[in-house]
């Protein structure tokens, strides 16, 4: 064989091309399927978040059962399925007929993330801007400006998931 150092040259830059080929495709391919995973994870997340607030229930295993604290002290605990969000906030979140005179206000996403000058009970409130913030009115029942809510409002004892389901379906209640 005669040395011909163009061809080599050739020879060498092709394989540095198949190389980095051999090298990307696999990443991108890999990425196109997480990403596939990751839209299917969100889709089932936001039907768990819209099951929690129109039915009260994350699943049908009961041992998953959520439960809800009422009552002055929010010391008596039922199952959420009685008291789902929908039912005093409405299907679409704006907001329902007053239970015990206190109107359930509208909680679509516009009225969370802004401030709140005046609610039903007289009380005003800075924006939800932290998904925490939002956590601890649904759970514990003290809005973003610290204030205790209405006990008409019950506290939600729901874990990390089914927070997390939760907050992402109320995401999409929105105005339009
Ligand atoms: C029994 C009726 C009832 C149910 C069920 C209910 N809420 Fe409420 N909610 C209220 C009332 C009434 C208030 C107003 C309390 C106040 O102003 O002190 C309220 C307040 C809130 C607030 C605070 C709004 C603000 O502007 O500060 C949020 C957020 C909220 N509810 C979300 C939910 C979600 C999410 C669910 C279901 C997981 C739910 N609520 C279930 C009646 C209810």
């Amino acid at each position: 064989m005669t040395f011909d150092p163009e061809r080599r040259a050739m020879t060498r830059r092709h394989a540095k091309v198949v190389r980095m080929l051999v090298m990307v495709l696999p990443w991108s391919l890999l990425a196109d399927f997480s990403t596939a995973e990751t839209a299917k994870e969100d889709d089932a997340r936001l039907a768990i978040g819209k099951r929690i607030y129109l039915e009260g229930r994350a699943s049908d295993d009961p041992a998953e059962e959520i439960k809800i604290g009422i009552g002055g002290d929010n010391a008596v605990e039922v199952p959420a399925w009685t008291l789902p969000c929908g039912t005093c906030h409405g299907a679409d979140g704006r907001g329902g007929i007053a239970v015990q005179n206190v109107a359930p206000p509208d909680i679509r996403w516009e009225a969370l993330m802004a401030d709140l000058p005046s609610s039903a009970t007289g009380r005003t409130r800075p924006a939800y801007t932290d998904h925490d913030a939002l956590r601890k009115a649904i759970t514990e029942g003290v809005d973003a400006g610290g204030t205790a809510l209405s006990p008409v409002m019950p506290r939600f004892r729901l874990d990390d998931a089914q927070w997390e389901a939760l907050v992402a379906y109320l995401e999409t209640l929105r105005r339009e």
